[in-house]
């Protein structure tokens, strides 16, 4: 037996009793699959049954006002689902005469529909070939096919998606869908997985490999925290700027910059004039002019710096200044050194 046919002779005796799988009405199985996201079955029964009997048909939903929807969602969470349940059920009886889309591509135009539920749909009602992916199906395959690749990374994504697309059973998508789905939930579960009753434990890599624990690999997702920096390039009469050096811990320590003023976010030249430290930095600006309007990204693994240049021109420097014809003997973050590729007051920039 292959893996799937494996599957759907364990789903067949092992199969949930629940009240979505009496249906393939689309309406119903859209309703529950919105309602099952990050959500466990046991929590989404009892919204499952109240909205079903509020709203038997999408034209009643459609009809609800959106804080009876949303109070019927009470406690589920992620409150948009159900915002955009209820615009979804607005355009599909006010735009497709209540008729649900019937393809994997028509479904997944609706609001708030993604691959997994376009694909849920698609095949449980419509038997179209779409394979499903959820946390589920990424824990059963990483398993048996001993798949390191992070679940949540691009890469990742692409390709269980594409080993779910090659395993499906195409003569009974949706029954192959929740089988596995099932499977991963009751038998090959996060913790404790059942390998010694599994039916797939002869063929199963990570059982043989002994990496059941470590499978599925997940990305640890570092947040990226958004900076917003403001050099203040000098420019005085004697062609002269102020750059020192990077003092502290953070990045660049010891590397050479120009003035840094580091604030909230973005800010224009109005809020920049008026900036205690740039007031207390510029004693008597000749001129003030910004050399990048739009911010210049620079990416760092950590931290993305949204960095603008703004130029000065003044009579006179005394602190920490250096003459411009030296400064490329200077080492420079990446980010400063590409901006005195661009910028040289030196070959009359004014
Ligand atoms: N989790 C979410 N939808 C499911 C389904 N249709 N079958 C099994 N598990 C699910």
């Amino acid at each position: 037996m292959n893996f799937s046919k494996q599957l759907i002779y364990w789903y067949l005796q092992n199969e949930r009793d629940l009240p979505w799988r009496k249906t393939k009405n689309p309406y119903f199985i859209w309703l529950s699959e919105i309602m099952l996201q990050q959500t466990r079955v046991n929590q989404g029964l009892s919204y499952y049954v109240t909205f079903t009997k509020e709203f038997p048909t999408v034209f009643d939903l459609a009809n609800a006002s959106e804080s009876k929807v949303l109070k019927l969602w009470q406690g589920l969470g992620y409150y948009s689902r159900a915002r955009n349940l209820h615009f979804s059920a607005k355009f599909i009886a006010n735009e497709l005469n209540g008729i649900f889309p019937n393809s994997y591509s028509d479904i997944k135009k609706l609001k708030g529909v993604g691959d997994y539920t376009a694909s849920a749909i698609a095949s449980i009602c419509f038997n179209e070939d779409a394979a499903v992916v959820d946390g589920n199906v990424y824990r059963v395959l990483a398993r048996y096919f001993g798949i390191d690749t992070a679940i949540n990374s691009s890469k990742g994504i692409k390709e269980f998606k594409e080993l779910a697309q090659t395993l499906i059973d195409t003569s009974q998508p949706g029954t192959h869908n929740q089988a596995i789905m099932d499977f991963g939930a009751l038998h090959c579960k996060p913790q404790n997985p059942l390998c010694e009753t599994c039916p797939l434990n002869e063929s199963c890599i990570a059982l043989k490999e002994k990496t059941i624990k470590a499978l599925p690999v997940k990305e640890k997702k570092v947040k990226v925290k958004k900076r917003f920096f403001n050099y203040v390039v000098f420019i005085s009469d004697d062609n002269k700027t102020q750059f020192s050096e990077r003092k502290g811990k953070g990045i660049w320590q010891g590397l050479f910059q120009f003035p840094l003023i580091e604030t909230e976010k973005s800010i224009n030249m109005d809020v920049l004039e008026t900036h205690a430290e740039f007031v207390d930095l510029v004693k008597l600006p000749i001129e003030v002019s910004s050399f990048n309007e739009k911010e210049i990204i620079h990416k760092l693994s950590h931290q993305h710096l949204y960095t603008k240049f703004w130029i000065v021109k003044v009579d006179a420097l005394k602190e920490n200044t250096i003459p411009w014809s030296h400064i490329e003997n200077y080492p420079t973050p990446i980010l400063i050194a590409n901006f005195l590729k661009n910028f040289n007051p030196l070959n009359g920039y004014f």
